[in-house]
C-alpha cells in the first residue's frame, strides 16, 4: 500500500508542497484541503493535469473543510499531515505578530487531524513556527515525537545560499547549519559551517559572516518586503516536503528540525530548533552537535523565548 499525505491550507505555501510531494511520485494520494469553498479541488485538478507533462502517477485530492470540520472524513488514514492553515505575514510584520490568529487555526485544525488521522505525523509550517508546532502537539495530544515543525531546513537553505554567493561556489558544496527559533532567537552556527570540507571561519572573515548570518536570520523579512503581499514559499515548501519525505521513506536523515527537546543541550522540555534523525514515526532522536560556549548561550536563550511564548499559548 503506497502512503498518503494530507496538506492542510491551499494557499502559496500549501498548494506548492502539494506539488512537490506529487512530483516525487512516491505517495498513492495527496490530500489538499482548505475552508475556501473550491480553491483545494480547482489547485487539486491543476495538479492532476500536470501528470501526463511531468510523469508522475499520485493523486492529488483536493476538499473544502467547513468551520466546525466538516470534510475532514477525506484526511482518514494519512501517514502524514503538513499544517500550512494560517495568516502569513505583510511587510512590516514580525512572526509573532501572527501568535493569536493563527493559534486559533492551528488548534482546530490540530484537533481535527487528532480526530480523523489520529495515527498520522504532524509537520507544521504556520507561523510562529516554534509556537504552532507546541501548541499542535498540546491539541492532537499526540506523542511529542510525531509533532514537529518546519524551520531549520529552511533557515540552514537561506544561510547555504548565501554562503554560496559570497564565495561564488557550487550550491552543493556548502553546508551550513542553524538551530534555536525560527525567528530573532535562531542560532546560525558558523563553527559547523564548511565549504568542500573547508570550514567557514578559515574562509571569510568574522565580519562578513556576520553579515550573511543577519541576512539569514532576516531572510524570511526580506522576501516579505519585496513580494508586499504575503511571505515565502518556493524553498519553504521544499523544506517541508522533504521532511515529509524522509518521514513517508522512513530514511533516517538527520535535519534540521523543530523538535522536542528533553534533556539535550542541557534544556529540559521544550520545543526548539535542532538536527534531529527523521523516521516514520517522526522525530527517532534528536543529534547532538558540538557548539561553541556563544553558540550553546545563544540556544539556550532560544529555548527560554520559546518556552515563555509557548506558555502563553496553551493557555489562549
Ligand atoms: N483550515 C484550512 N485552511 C485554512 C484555515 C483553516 N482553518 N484557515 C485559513 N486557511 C487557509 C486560507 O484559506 C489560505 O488559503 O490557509 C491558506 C493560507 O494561505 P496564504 O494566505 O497563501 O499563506 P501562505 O503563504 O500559504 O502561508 C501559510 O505558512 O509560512 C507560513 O507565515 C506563513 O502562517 C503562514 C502559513
Amino acid at each position: 500500500m503506497g502512503k498518503k499525505v494530507t496538506v492542510v491550507g491551499a494557499g502559496f505555501y500549501g498548494s506548492t508542497t502539494a506539488q512537490r510531494l506529487a512530483e516525487y511520485n512516491l505517495f498513492d494520494t495527496v490530500v489538499l484541503t482548505d475552508i475556501i469553498e473550491g480553491k483545494p479541488e480547482g489547485i487539486a485538478l491543476d495538479i492532476n493535469q500536470s501528470r501526463p507533462i511531468e510523469g508522475f502517477e499520485t493523486r492529488v485530492v483536493g476538499a473544502t473543510t467547513g468551520q466546525s470540520g466538516e470534510g475532514y472524513e477525506v484526511i482518514g488514514g494519512s501517514d502524514i499531515v503538513v499544517i500550512t492553515a494560517g495568516l502569513p505575514r505583510k511587510p512590516g510584520m514580525s512572526r509573532m505578530d501572527l501568535l493569536e490568529v493563527n493559534a486559533r487555526i492551528v488548534r482546530g485544525v490540530a484537533e481535527n487531524i487528532a480526530r480523523y488521522a489520529p495515527d498520522a505525523v504532524v509537520i507544521v509550517v504556520s507561523n510562529p513556527l516554534d509556537e504552532m508546532t507546541a501548541l499542535t502537539q498540546l491539541a492532537t495530544g499526540f506523542p511529542h515525537r510525531r509533532v514537529l515543525g518546519q524551520a531549520g531546513m529552511l533557515d540552514t537553505a537561506r544561510f547555504t545560499h548565501f554562503v554560496a554567493e559570497a564565495l561564488a561556489v557550487p550550491i552543493g558544496s556548502v553546508r551550513t547549519l542553524t538551530l534555536g527559533s525560527h525567528g530573532d532567537t535562531m542560532v546560525p552556527v558558523p563553527s559547523q559551517c564548511t565549504v568542500s570540507g573547508k570550514p567557514l571561519t578559515e574562509l571569510l572573515p568574522a565580519d562578513k559572516i556576520e553579515e550573511l548570518v543577519a541576512r539569514t536570520r532576516n531572510g524570511g523579512a526580506e522576501v516579505v518586503a519585496l513580494l508586499k503581499t504575503g511571505s515565502a514559499y518556493y524553498a519553504p515548501s521544499a523544506a517541508a516536503a522533504r521532511m515529509a519525505r524522509a518521514v513517508a521513506a522512513d530514511s533516517g536523515a538527520v535535519l534540521p528540525v523543530c523538535a522536542w527537546v528533553d534533556g539535550e543541550y542541557g534544556i529540559a522540555g521544550g520545543y526548539l530548533g535542532v538536527e534531529a534523525e527523521i523516521g516514520a514515526a517522526g522525530v527517532r532522536r534528536v543529534v547532538e552537535t558540538k557548539l561553541t560556549e556563544p553558540e550553546l548561550a545563544a540556544l539556550h536563550e532560544a529555548a527560554e523565548a520559546v518556552r515563555a511564548k509557548q506558555a502563553y499559548v496553551a493557555a489562549l
